[in-house]
């Protein structure tokens, strides 16, 4: 099992979501955060409050998948979230060791899918 992370322009999270959908990814968490990367974040002082100058709104989306996921679920994220631009985002793969559904208690790849 696998955690996947990735980091997208939140104008790009529709189409993101459709490929997603298509390649019948349909289990994810969707958060909105800040971040910066290579072209590096900074925090500022502004009248006395701490303002984000370059942490800029991204859209962070979460997916746990079995291994056979793995690459259709990287390959949707990035169909619909590259421009070209800087700022595409980026993904994170991450070992799972333990996934639980609460309510059968189904562990593992079975609570997963
Ligand atoms: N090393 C990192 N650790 C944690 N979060 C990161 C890291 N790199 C990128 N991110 C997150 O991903 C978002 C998108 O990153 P971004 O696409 O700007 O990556 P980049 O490495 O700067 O590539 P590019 O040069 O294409 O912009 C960042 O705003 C941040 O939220
Ligand atoms: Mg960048």
């Amino acid at each position: 099992m696998k955690k996947i992370e990735a980091f997208i322009q939140p104008e790009q999270f529709e189409a993101v979501k459709k490929e997603l959908f298509a390649a019948e990814v349909f289990k994810m968490s969707v958060s909105q955060v800040k971040g910066c990367g290579q072209q590096k974040g900074y925090t500022e002082s502004f009248r006395g409050q701490a303002v984000d100058i370059n942490l800029l709104p991204k859209t962070k989306i979460e997916i746990a998948v079995n291994e056979d996921f793995v690459q259709p679920t990287i390959d949707a994220i990035i169909r619909g979230a590259r421009t070209g631009n800087i700022g595409d985002g980026k993904i994170f793969v991450l070992d799972l060791p333990q996934c639980i559904r609460v309510r059968t208690g189904e562990t593992g790849s079975k609570a997963i899918g």
